[in-house]
């Protein structure tokens, strides 16, 4: 007889585990914190069957922690995840990041005759919330984009660099 497991992926000793990222974003923070050329020991589970999300992505990094800047930057791809810190075996701490008032440098404007996209400057949004609905104004061209439709352009734009 086979038994079902319950644990989807190795336990850690000491670290970060990310998790409850939506489906396909996995990879995008791995490379958001340039962390997919590092010698840290890292797990990714992709398109893991979830409670909450349908399928979730999910990032265990032994031996790292998250700076705050990094915990702010997740939170503009994954926000409702959930980060845990790991010590001796145990979560110690669970965070859920926030999203911040300004997100630099991290995404790119999908309007084309931005000029963000034809200089070197880094792009820039502030983030705009309309009684729950989140938009993201660019700073250069101004226009508001909303979030999901800006956030999964990001996903399009990645793959065709
Ligand atoms: N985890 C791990 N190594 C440990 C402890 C936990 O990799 N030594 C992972 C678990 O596999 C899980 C995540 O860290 O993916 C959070 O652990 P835990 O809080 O125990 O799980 P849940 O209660 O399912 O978390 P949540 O309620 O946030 O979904
Ligand atoms: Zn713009």
């Amino acid at each position: 007889m086979i038994r079902e497991k319950n644990i989807q992926v190795e336990a850690i000793k000491i670290g970060t585990v990310i998790d409850h990222i939506p489906a396909h974003f996995g990879f995008k923070i791995l490379s958001l914190f340039c962390l997919s050329n590092t010698e840290k020991r890292i797990t990714i589970g992709l398109n893991l069957p979830s409670q909450v999300l349908e399928r979730k992505d999910l990032i265990k990094i032994e031996n790292f922690f998250l700076t705050q800047d990094q915990i702010n930057n997740l939170a503009i791809y994954a926000p409702y995840s959930t980060i845990n810190c790991i010590n001796d075996y145990e979560v110690i701490a669970k965070i859920s990041p926030l999203l911040p008032e300004y997100v630099n440098k991290i995404l790119i404007c999908t309007n084309s005759n931005c000029i963000s996209n034809s200089e070197l400057i880094n792009s820039c949004f502030r983030i705009k919330n309309y009684s729950g609905e989140i938009f993201l104004k660019c700073r250069y061209c101004e226009n508001e984009f909303p979030y999901n439709i800006l956030i999964s352009n990001q996903i399009n734009l990645f793959s065709s660099l």
